[in-house]
């Protein structure tokens, strides 16, 4: 099956077309810098603008960097508030004049890795984060995939994901050492929590795992996300193909 999966993060929206039985992109992904908090309308017309760049005619799968039950949006850490409470299935299937479905980007991003990724034909318990704007977490077990907002856990006296988003080593100027030791302490806390047997990291910054992984001192085995920062794009998309099977 074709279709478009799009990503909403914190900084940008992006999407491509997916084939779902493979997992590869159709055609290189459209990404649209949003430095500025869009209002919802305005996020569905930047979904829009994604339809109408690849000319879509069918489904769309979208990742959204929140909790989401059903197709309501409940929580909106890193983007504007006004998303709370948001229908987003009507939101973004008015956005784009295509059949939606949403899921939490991590969630997204696991989906992909799982199915396609680092974590194919892996049995055991798996973590998954994925660092950008905030902390995505997913843990994964048995063929079961369960969206967690570990971001949120209190760390230092405050959400984890103030002090080890790949965007507050940006923001602070961090050293590679300095930040991968803080994520060291984060994923140690996370450990002494799910013990899991694999840690995926995806995220932009999964693409230098050379620079920092050394600096992680895990229990369990640590890998980049294979599909980097793709694999929210693809995982929105096998998301909506699930969905309109089940
Ligand atoms: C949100 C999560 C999201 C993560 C990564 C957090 O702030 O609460 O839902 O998965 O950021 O975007």
């Amino acid at each position: 099956m074709k279709v478009l999966g799009i990503d909403i993060g914190g900084s940008s929206i992006k999407g491509a077309p997916v084939e779902t039985g493979t997992g590869r992109l159709l055609a290189g992904r459209f990404k649209i810098e949003t430095p500025l908090l869009l209002s919802p309308a305005e996020m569905a017309d930047a979904a829009g603008m994604i339809a109408t760049h690849f000319r879509w005619r069918g489904p769309v799968g979208i990742g959204f960097p929140g909790v989401i039950h059903g197709g309501t949006i409940l929580t909106s850490a890193n983007l504007d508030k006004k998303f709370i409470g948001c229908d987003a299935i009507k939101l973004f299937g008015k956005g784009t004049g295509r059949p939606v479905a949403l899921t939490n980007d991590a969630a997204a991003a696991a989906l992909a890795e799982m199915t396609f990724g680092a974590g194919r034909n892996f049995g055991g318990k798996v973590l998954l984060l994925t660092l950008g704007t905030g902390v995505g977490s997913v843990l994964f077990f048995r063929g079961a995939l369960f969206p967690c907002e570990l971001g949120h856990l209190q760390m230092d006296g405050r959400d984890a994901e103030r002090r080890v988003a790949s965007s507050v080593k940006r923001r602070k100027d961090l050293s590679w050492k300095e930040w991968g030791r803080r994520l060291s302490r984060y994923i140690n806390i996370l450990e002494g929590l799910f013990w899991p047997e694999l840690i995926i990291i995806g995220g932009g910054v999964s693409a230098k795992h050379a620079k920092f992984f050394k600096y992680v001192k895990p229990r369990a085995r640590m890998v980049p996300a294979e599909f980097l920062n793709e694999a929210g794009i693809v995982g929105a998309a096998l998301w909506a193909e699930q969905e309109r099977r089940a």
